[in-house]
């Protein structure tokens, strides 16, 4: 069986983490499946390398490519802050309504962590993608259009406004938030995983993120009721597999660092989802490692979850533990979980025998740094 996978070079240390990471996951195929399972890698343009191929920075011809695709891989895509094109990965997310972002987030044992307990931290983020401040409409302080809005909201609708402020929106839809809840909670069912907390800011934001409260607890009981139950029938004694309960994103901060055991899959909107998974994966021992996905109903699009950190690109420092780790997230999708876990155990034998990128090794006693191309070779070595 043969599967396409295109896949996007990426920017900054893109290059590098691709070469040390694509012969890993093929390598973890090979060894599984010998010739009956095989990934077919098919590059397609975009950020920097599209800008210097094509003079576009996202060609037709990728997007004509990922309309019919089920699944791409992509390295890190450059933004500049506050000025330029908009961020490559936002039109990705939206043009093909890569609704949810999931990361999972485990300890690999050996690695220094912040918390004293990072073994204690197994969840799955289910992060809305295309919706909430995210949604890309605003305009800046000052400028006619700010000025129009403005004058319609205070005018009109009675808000307190100053005349010189800068404009975002914060768009929330039923349809949006239901659809993010029920992919996490079937996930957590299916993965036999024991509760689903929603995350949001309802307290505050009343309509938008309380109405991600409300309808992920609606949608729990109207469409999974004989598989779910709330705190507080668990609490009259209910037995059901799964617990549908909410945090409120400033508590489930400190939750997270204190009794992070507690709770497995969480559902939560753009902005608080940005900040829960980069905070946890750094929990664990940092971004270099950590693996995600962006899917819709058709397409999962796997990525390194970290930037293209330009002060290290081309200097062969760079960890690929990301997109390795992205690789084993697409090969469970797959269903090939033998490949999966050869990948993870050559990853966690390289952790546990201190040969790691300097990034790691600097959170590892007596750790020896090796380069990105060499941990690839380590892996692969140990598959
Ligand atoms: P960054 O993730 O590139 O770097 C943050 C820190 O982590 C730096 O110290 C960097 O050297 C280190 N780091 C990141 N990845 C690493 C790896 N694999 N191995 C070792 N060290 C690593 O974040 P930053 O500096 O905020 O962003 C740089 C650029 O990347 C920006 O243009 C930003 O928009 C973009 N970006 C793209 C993302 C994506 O494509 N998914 C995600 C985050 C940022």
């Amino acid at each position: 069986m043969e599967k396409l996978v295109y896949f996007i070079e990426g920017d900054g240390i893109g290059p590098e983490v691709w070469a040390a990471a694509r012969p890993v996951i093929d390598g973890a195929v090979k060894k599984a499946y010998g010739d009956a399972k095989k990934l077919v890698w098919q590059e397609i343009l975009a950020g920097e390398k599209a800008v210097r191929e094509t003079g576009e920075n996202l060609p037709q011809a990728t997007m004509d490519a990922l309309k019919g695709a089920e699944l791409a891989m992509k390295g890190p895509l450059g933004t500049p802050v506050g000025k330029g094109f908009r961020s490559l990965n936002v039109t990705l997310r939206q043009v093909f309504d890569l609704y949810a972002c999931i990361r999972p987030i485990k300890y690999f044992p050996g690695i220094e962590s912040p918390v004293k307990h990072p073994e204690r931290v197994d969840m799955v983020i289910f992060r809305e993608n295309t919706e909430d401040v995210y949604a890309g409409i605003e305009w800046a302080a000052g400028t006619p259009e700010a000025k129009r809005v403005v004058a319609f909201l205070r005018d009109e609708m009675g808000a307190k406004l100053d005349d010189l402020a800068a404009i975002g929106i914060k768009p929330m839809t039923e349809k949006g938030c239901k659809r993010l809840a029920r992919r996490a909670l079937k996930f957590a069912i299916d993965q036999k995983r024991p509760s689903l907390t929603l995350v949001h800011k309802g307290n505050i934001m009343k309509f938008t993120e309380g109405g991600f409260r409300a309808w992920g607890y609606e949608m729990a009981a109207a469409e999974f009721g004989e598989f779910t139950m709330t705190e507080a029938e668990a609490a009259e004694g209910a037995k059901k597999p799964v617990i549908v309960n909410d945090r409120i994103a400033d508590a489930m901060f400190q939750e997270v660092l204190i009794r992070p055991e507690k709770y497995s899959v969480v559902a939560t909107t753009n902005l608080n989802g940005d900040y829960i998974s980069d905070a946890l994966a750094a929990q664990v021992g940092g971004l270099g490692l950590a693996p995600g996905v962006n899917m819709s109903d058709t397409l999962a699009f796997f990525e390194a979850t970290h930037g293209t950190a330009p002060a290290i690109a081309g200097k062969d420092m760079a960890n690929p533990g990301s997109l390795i780790l992205s690789g084993t997230m697409m090969l469970e999708h797959l269903g090939w979980h033998e490949a999966a876990g050869l990948v993870h155990a050559a990853v966690a034998k390289a952790i546990s025998a201190r040969r790691v990128t300097v990034d790691l090794a600097s959170q590892i006693e007596g750790a020896k740094a090796v380069g990105c191309k060499e941990f690839g070779e380590i892996l692969l070595g140990s598959l």
